[in-house]
């Protein structure tokens, strides 16, 4: 039931203006140890973990499709934690989160003077990549020009960095995600069916929380027992009524929302019980949902769309795609909200390489 890999190391970037994140062309900086578990109780699971295991090992690339917050990432980095890949460099890229020239100076590099601000040569996430694993996050939202270039780069096995005129050698193993039916955007025309078909060598599907509900009471317990607040956990128990409730919910944002509400818990419920009453509203009694927010001559349109939108990334702990989503806007959308807000950079952009 408990998948433990093996611990590893992440590679923080350094974010300087807002939106570019750097490291340069030497060596990344900072590493921090990490481990990743995957905990699972139910087939469903057990069957996914099972696929990894025979697909990890081969060279071919992979697609992650599944709801926001269901895991994606982490079955991306179990996949190369069992492959040959492990001792090589994880890394990787959120392509929602960033413009088409900023999204190819980050992934393949660019060369001293390319562009203004391009003041010093560096090295693009693929070059970090090479010889391990290049995760593309959010592979649905890439524009037509860079859909092209990735195409190329997977065929060609080899790299331009922008303003750079020679290619560069790389070998990566591709894994991509995504929330979208990508099939559906290539009849729509929005991705590229030849992309489409070179990603895809394998579909692996994370299933949603409410198909998977024998997994709650491990992840909850484990939940409860790991993070920073663990301290504050101190033997306390869910009793059964709060269980109840929260197998009756179906977690529309998935792990990454148990997750939330179990950090919550950590934090505001007392005594040595989690009861019912501590759960948040709309899980105790979803059926109250529909609460009619009152008119207040205060509050302007603007502002109560601001406070809204922010309180959607609480509710979803800062994941921009599940609450673009769960508020019915792209994520650039909410790029640009927040950019008028100035709350940009509180909601940066995740580029994890790791070894
Ligand atoms: N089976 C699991 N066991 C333990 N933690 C899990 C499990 N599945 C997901 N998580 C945790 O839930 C959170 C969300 O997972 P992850 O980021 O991999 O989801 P995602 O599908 O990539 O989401 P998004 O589409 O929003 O990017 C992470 O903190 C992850 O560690
Ligand atoms: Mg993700």
């Amino acid at each position: 039931m408990n998948e433990n890999s093996n611990s590893s190391t992440t590679i923080l970037p350094t974010s300087n203006s807002g939106q570019q994140l750097q490291w340069g062309t030497q060596n990344p900086p900072v590493v921090k140890p990490e481990v990743r578990s995957i905990i699972y109780q139910s087939d469903v699971m057990n069957q996914l973990m099972k696929m990894i295991d025979r697909v990890a090992p081969s060279q071919a690339n992979v697609l992650v499709m599944g709801e926001s917050g269901t895991g994606k990432e982490l079955i991306a980095r179990a996949m190369h934690d069992r492959s040959n890949r492990k001792s090589k460099p994880f890394v990787a890229i959120n392509c929602g989160a960033l413009r088409e020239t900023l999204l190819e100076s980050e992934l393949f590099g660019h060369e001293k003077g390319s562009f203004t601000g391009a003041y010093n040569k560096k090295m693009g996430l693929a070059e970090v990549a090479n010889g391990g694993t290049l995760f593309l996050d959010e592979i649905g939202e890439l524009t037509p020009g860079i859909q092209a270039k990735i195409l190329r780069f997977i065929q060609e096995g080899e790299i331009y960095r922008v303003g750079g005129k020679e290619p560069i050698q790389v070998d990566i193993r591709l894994i991509s995600a995504t929330n979208r039916d990508l099939e559906q955007e290539v009849t729509k025309g929005q991705f590229r069916e030849d992309l489409y078909y070179r990603i895809n060598t394998i579909v692996v599907t994370t299933p949603p929380l409410r198909r998977r509900k024998e997994d709650i009471a491990v992840l909850i317990s484990h939940f409860l027992n790991q993070s920073q607040h663990a301290y504050l956990n101190r033997g306390r128990h869910v009793s059964d009524e709060a269980m109840q409730a929260m197998l009756k919910y179906d977690w529309p944002g998935n792990i990454r929302e148990l997750q939330n509400v179990c950090e919550r818990l950590q934090i505001l419920s007392e005594g040595h019980e989690i009861m019912v009453g501590d759960l948040p509203d709309h899980i105790r009694s979803p059926e109250k949902n529909d609460k009619f927010i009152d008119y207040d001559p205060q509050l302007p349109l603007y502002e109560l769309e601001k406070r809204y939108i922010l309180k959607a990334l609480d509710f979803f702990g800062g994941n921009k795609t599940q609450a673009a989503q769960n508020l019915g806007i792209t994520i650039k959308t909410l790029y640009n909200k927040l950019h008028e807000y100035g709350e940009f950079d509180k909601y940066a952009v995740h580029t994890r390489p790791t070894k």
